[in-house]
C-alpha cells in the first residue's frame, strides 16, 4: 500500500523502485491518492495499482478493501506465470507511455528513456508470443490514448516477431508504433475523446496530428528517419487518398505500411466502456474491404500471423468462461 503524492515524479520513482524490490508476483498493491483527478488515477494504474482509493477514505472501508484484495490475491495466484510476466512488462510500458505523453503534452521533449523502456517491454511481451494475454491486459487500460498506443505497439511488435524480423528491425517497428500518434498529445482532450461524431473543424484539427508529431520529433532530433516517416505518414494510403501528403505506392516504406495496418486493426478492436471489442474476423474484413489502400501481401501475412492468433486466443477465452445455466 502506498500513500504518496503521485503527481510528483520522484515519488512515482520511489514507489516503482519499492514495488520492484518488495512486490512478489500476484501481490495486490493499493494506491492511496491525495488528489483524485483522472490523471492521478491513470498514473496509479500505470505504476501498477491493483486498486485506487482516496487517502481520506473512512478506515472501515480501507480495512474492508485490504481484506478483499488479500483474498483476491491468494486466488489470483492461479494466473499463469506467462500472464504475470505480460502484465508486469505492460505495466512498465504503460508507465513509460504516461511519462512520454505527459512530457509531449506539456510541450517538453519526449523522454528518451521512457520511449526506450516501453519499446523494450513491448518487444519482450511480443517475443513471449501470447497475443491473447497481451490484448486482455491492454484492454484494461481505460484511457483510450494509452490503450491505443499499447494496442498498436503490441500488434506491430508481435507482427514483426512473427515475420522473423531482426532485433534491429523489430526495434524500429515497435518504436515507430509507440510514437506514431505522439502528435495527439497536442490535440485538446475534449476533441480527441469527444463521444459523438466530430464536426469539420474538429476533424481538421485531429488530422494535423501526424505533422505535429513529426515536427516535434524532428525538432528534438535523434530519431531514425523511418520512425519520423511513420509518425508523419501512418495515415497515407497506397492509392494516394491518405493524408497529410497524399503519398502513394513506392513512396510509402514497408515499416509505415505495417504501422498503418496495425493502427486501423487496433482502432477497430479497441475496448470502450460501452462496447465490447470487435471480433477479429469482422475487423479483418474491414481491412480487406479497403482494397488498394493497404498492402495486399502484408495484409495476407497479417491474417496468417496475427488475426489467426487473435481468433485462437478468443476461442480459448470463450471456452474458459463458465457454462451458461439452462433457462
Ligand atoms: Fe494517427
Ligand atoms: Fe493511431
Amino acid at each position: 500500500m502506498s500513500d504518496a503524492d503521485i503527481g510528483n515524479g520522484q515519488a512515482v520513482e520511489t514507489i516503482r523502485a519499492a514495488l520492484a524490490r518488495h512486490r512478489p508476483r500476484g501481490t495486490p498493491f493499493l494506491c492511496l491518492l491525495r488528489d483524485t483527478t483522472l490523471r492521478s488515477a491513470i498514473q496509479a494504474q500505470a505504476v501498477g495499482a491493483t486498486e485506487v482509493l482516496p487517502a481520506d477514505v473512512p478506515p472501515s472501508l480501507l480495512a474492508k478493501t485490504i481484506t478483499r484484495l488479500l483474498q483476491e490475491g491468494e486466488g489470483g495466484e492461479a494466473a499463469s506465470d506467462a500472464a504475470a510476466f505480460t502484465r508486469s512488462q505492460l505495466t512498465v510500458a504503460a508507465a513509460s507511455l504516461a511519462d512520454m505523453l505527459g512530457a509531449a503534452s506539456a510541450g517538453k521533449p519526449v523522454t528518451r528513456g521512457a520511449v526506450d523502456a516501453s519499446v523494450r517491454s513491448i518487444d519482450e511481451v511480443a517475443g513471449a508470443g501470447n497475443l491473447g494475454d497481451l490484448l486482455q491486459i491492454v484492454w484494461n487500460y481505460d484511457d483510450l490514448t494509452y490503450q491505443h498506443c499499447m494496442l498498436v505497439a503490441g500488434l506491430a511488435a508481435s507482427f514483426a516477431h512473427r515475420l522473423g524480423f531482426s532485433a534491429a528491425d523489430r526495434e524500429l517497428v515497435t518504436r515507430a508504433a509507440v510514437l506514431h500518434d505522439i502528435g495527439k498529445a497536442r490535440i485538446p482532450l475534449e476533441v480527441l475523446h469527444k463521444p459523438g461524431p466530430l464536426d469539420e473543424a474538429e476533424q481538421a484539427m485531429v488530422r494535423t496530428h501526424p505533422e505535429i508529431g513529426h515536427a516535434m520529433l524532428l525538432a528534438q532530433g535523434g530519431f531514425a528517419p523511418v520512425v519520423l516517416t511513420a509518425v508523419r505518414s501512418h495515415h497515407e494510403y497506397l492509392d494516394g487518398t491518405g493524408y497529410p501528403d497524399g503519398l502513394s505506392g513506392a513512396e510509402i516504406p514497408d515499416i509505415v505500411r505495417i504501422i498503418t495496418i496495425c493502427d486501423i486493426y487496433a482502432a477497430l478492436i479497441e475496448r470502450r466502456s460501452y462496447k465490447a471489442p470487435m471480433a477479429p474476423e469482422a475487423a479483418f474484413d474491414i481491412l480487406v474491404q479497403m482494397g488498394g489502400k493497404l498492402d495486399k501481401d502484408l495484409l495476407r501475412a497479417f491474417e496468417e500471423r496475427i488475426v489467426k492468433a487473435h481468433k485462437a486466443a478468443q476461442a480459448c477465452a470463450t471456452e474458459q468462461k463458465p457454462p451458461q445455466r439452462a433457462p
